[in-house]
């Protein structure tokens, strides 16, 4: 085998929708500010007792059953998070207990928003090196336990969910290569204050002109990088942060209009490392992903840290 494939996808999200008028009610903001601004309309909120490890097992689930194999086919369980607090068991531990996966390699990966997309590619290197024949690669978090809630800069952009995908050895390379790297002179731009009770603080405006302003050429490079123009893109998925960065990242890149482009934000706001997997699970499962067309993933965040890479649409 030379190459791996995204054989299925499947996500998670928890019950409860918190709306900017529920927000209203609860810090000095308003819909039509946070619309403005972020494009946000709804995010979902975990239960009290709902885990990081109890969504990225939902979503797991749902992908292993849309891929058809066994738990013992799976060699290898990723769960890329970075608010999951469980140190040992890990997440992907837990997952693998939960799903009867037997004797997979499992750990947890934390690179912060762009953790999906590195999970993604360290599973395609482990297939492609023969070390594993299928990878279970997951992207979950709880964001509002890191929310002050009386921080109205920061409590409106984020929610909670899970994204999976199942990785599979397949003849031709169908994971493109990654686009991966970080920038270390901004590694406090996005950050966890507090160790013992972690809280999320961003410099927004810095953040935005970043991902606008050096990560579209970044994105263009992941499509060159696989062999293809940016206009031969079928859909691209973001890191779900806020609206405008899209549309202005999807835009500088040079994108037709007559691509498909995840506006998951909207409905789910900012799930840090679940954006990217949740976004594109629920595209496909609306039908909007043309199978065996590519499809740019590339995600961005705390680190300052990328990652992204052009993949096959199962
Ligand atoms: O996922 C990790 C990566 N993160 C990102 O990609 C985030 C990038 N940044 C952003 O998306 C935007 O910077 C934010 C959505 C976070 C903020 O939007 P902004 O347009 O940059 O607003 P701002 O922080 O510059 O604030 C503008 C004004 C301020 O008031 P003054 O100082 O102009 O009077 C804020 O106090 O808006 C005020 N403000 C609010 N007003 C109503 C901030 N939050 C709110 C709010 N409701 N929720």
């Amino acid at each position: 085998m030379s190459g791996s494939r995204v054989v299925a996808l499947g996500h998670y999200q928890p019950e409860r929708v918190l709306t900017n008028a529920d927000l209203e009610k609860m810090v000095d903001t308003d819909d039509e500010w946070i619309l403005q601004r972020t494009g946000i309309a709804t995010r979902r909120i975990a239960a009290e007792k709902e885990t990081v490890a109890d969504m990225a097992t939902e979503a797991g689930a749902n992908a292993l059953k849309a891929s058809g194999l066994a738990p013992s086919d799976i060699g290898q369980v990723i769960v890329a998070t970075c608010s999951a607090i469980d140190r040992s068991p890990s997440t992907a531990a837990q997952v693998a207990a939960r799903l009867a996966i037997p004797s997979a390699v499992v750990f947890d990966l934390n690179n912060a928003c762009a953790g999906f997309c590195t999970a993604l590619a360290t599973a395609d290197h482990t297939v492609r090196a023969g070390a594993a024949r299928h990878a279970l690669v997951i992207g979950a978090e709880k964001m509002s336990d890191l929310v002050d809630w009386t921080d109205r800069s920061s409590c409106i952009l984020l929610g909670d969910g899970a994204g999976a995908a199942v990785v599979s050895a397949s003849d031709e390379a169908r994971i493109g290569p990654a686009v991966w790297g970080s920038d270390p002179s901004r590694s406090n731009a996005v950050r966890l204050v507090n160790e013992w009770q972690p809280r999320f603080e961003q410099e927004g405006q810095s953040v935005f002109r970043w991902a606008t302003s050096e990560l579209p050429a970044v994105a263009v490079q992941a499509c060159e990088r696989a062999g293809i123009a940016v206009g031969d893109l079928a859909a691209v998925v973001t890191h779900q942060a806020n609206l405008r960065i899209i549309e202005a990242l999807t835009k500088r890149m040079g994108l037709p209009e007559s691509v498909v482009v995840g506006r998951d934000v909207v409905e789910s706001g900012n799930t840090s490392a679940a954006s990217v997997p949740l976004a594109l699970s629920k595209m496909a499962e609306r039908g909007e992903l043309p199978s065996g067309k590519p499809v740019l993933l590339f995600a961005f965040g705390g680190g300052l840290s990328w990652a992204g890479q052009v993949i096959t649409a199962p």
